[in-house]
């Protein structure tokens, strides 16, 4: 069964302080998790260390970056590597947020660039894909996801595609309050396996953990979790409240 994911992304926001207590308040609770159930922090990169460290003990917790550059090294100022990534332990990265692609111009060719350098270091890129409104008022997301998968990933052979991790974020449900409905979801999550599966096979597209992001809340988590394509969450402003954020960890499907 392939791995059930609930994903923070805090995103830039919160004090060293505030970071530290919402990981501790978070970690107090008791969750049972499975062997297939993982819990990823995706945080600033100056709390990479910090926070990495309170994880230490967790088994089932992983450190994650918002972020990783397009290039391996060098003379680009502000920019963090895969490599430097990996030389303080950690292994996985989201690459391709709708928020990196919109503010900072991150187009599907520049994405393949991170993908190919983060898979390089043993990095697990978490992939961001999701249509606009226009988009999805014109019926077309299919499409669009499509073309940003192919685009994006279409060049790596079938052993990289292995656990790789897929979070599907409509942007109109990010920060919105709007959900995408568990029914919307889990047509685009089979959408995006059966795109998977033709280009890699069955085995392939069925080991992709394939996460919903977009205004994921305690209250809503559930229900997206238990549609069968639906691999868990990405999760942006209820990640921030250890109430909300331990309620959504436990709505993992075991
Ligand atoms: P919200 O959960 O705040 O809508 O953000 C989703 C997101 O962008 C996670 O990466």
């Amino acid at each position: 069964m392939r791995k059930q994911i609930a994903a923070a992304n805090w995103k830039m926001n919160l004090s060293i302080q505030q970071a530290e207590d919402l990981m501790d308040e978070i970690l107090k609770m008791e969750y049972g998790l499975s062997d297939n159930q993982e819990v990823l922090i995706a945080v600033p990169f100056p709390y990479l260390m910090r926070i990495k460290e309170k994880l230490s003990t967790q088994k089932q917790f992983n450190i994650c970056a918002q972020n990783s550059a397009a290039t391996k090294n060098g003379a680009y100022t502000g920019e963090t590597s895969a490599e430097i990534l990996k030389s303080i332990d950690v292994f996985y990265a989201i690459i391709g947020h709708s928020e990196r692609r919109e503010y900072f111009h991150e187009n599907n060719q520049l994405l393949a660039q991170k993908i190919d350098l983060a898979l390089a270091s043993g990095i697990k890129p978490v992939f961001c894909c999701g249509e606009p409104l226009s988009i999805r008022e014109a019926n077309n997301q299919n499409d669009y996801v499509e073309t940003q998968l192919k685009e994006s990933l279409f060049h790596l052979n079938a052993t990289q595609m292995k656990n790789f991790i897929i979070a599907y974020e409509p942007i109109w449900a990010i920060g919105t309050g709007k959900t995408a409905s568990s029914h919307q979801a889990q047509e685009m999550h089979l959408h995006i396996r059966t795109v998977l599966c033709t280009q890699y096979g069955h085995e392939i597209a069925n080991s992709i953990s394939i996460l919903y992001g977009g205004s994921v809340k305690a209250s809503n988590a559930a229900e997206i979790f238990e549609k069968p394509d639906v691999d868990g969450g990405l999760v942006g402003g209820a990640s921030l409240v250890a109430a909300e954020f331990s309620t959504i960890i436990k709505s993992l499907k075991k």
